[in-house]
């Protein structure tokens, strides 16, 4: 069963309550889910092996250390995905980032793929993809889905806030994916929407409502 994570850092849950809030406007709401995905990426990186390397510093040889293991890519589901890559580079440069489209058609809210460009060799990389909002799951579960079958086999999700239908049906439909999370809500509404949620992250990012 794959582990959920709420990170509950005060600094996230402040941020969190900004964006939330009806009354923040796109600029801020767009640097802030930026700055909550840099936060979010620290809690989700945390585990990243390590290795010991020597090296010079200006007084004294010494052992530190570096990452090892598996190089990064960060995967965002457009649109909204779009607005914490920044945040994630932030904190993992070199990360290679892939891009996969799709939207929840209104009616029947399942998801329609329209897009997908991902690294050659994301295969071997630990990815991490990035969504702001998880509500019934198709979106991430088809986005899941298009990872594995590039290869990708070590893959982790992380979103802003969580309904908990959305949260059940990725741990059903992909156990071996951890989520990490800032919120779970309380449900969705009849229109698939996060009660009480933020509204649509790819509005409120792109300032199209
Ligand atoms: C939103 C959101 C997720 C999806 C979540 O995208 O960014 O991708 O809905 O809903 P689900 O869990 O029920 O699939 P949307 O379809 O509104 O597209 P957009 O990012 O282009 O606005
Ligand atoms: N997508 C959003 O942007 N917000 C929700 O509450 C649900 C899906």
């Amino acid at each position: 069963m794959s582990k959920v994570t709420v990170c509950d850092h005060p600094l996230i849950q402040h941020k969190l309550r900004v964006i939330r809030d009806r009354n923040c406007g796109t600029k801020d709401f767009r640097m802030i889910v930026s700055e909550i995905a840099g936060l979010m990426c620290y809690e989700a990186t945390r585990d990243l092996k390590l290795e010991d390397v020597e090296i010079d510093t200006p007084i004294a040889r010494m052992t530190a250390k570096q990452l090892s293991g598996r190089k990064l890519a960060v995967v965002p589901i457009l649109r909204a995905g779009l607005g914490m890559v920044e945040g994630m580079l932030q904190m993992i440069p070199a990360a290679k980032v892939g891009h996969i489209g799709l939207y929840r058609d209104p009616e029947t809210l399942n998801p329609v793929e329209y897009y997908c460009k991902l690294p050659a060799d994301c295969g071997e990389r630990e990815v991490f993809v990035v969504d702001p909002m998880l509500a019934t799951g198709g979106s991430a579960c088809a986005a899941l889905t298009m990872l594995k079958g590039h290869g990708c086999r070590h893959i982790r999700m992380l979103n802003i806030i969580a309904a908990p239908e959305g949260v059940a049906r990725v741990q059903k439909e992909h156990p071996d994916v951890d989520i990490y999370v800032c919120a779970i809500d309380e449900r969705l509404n009849d229109n698939g929407y996060i009660i009480p949620g933020l509204g649509d992250a790819g509005d409120r990012i792109f300032g199209t409502k």
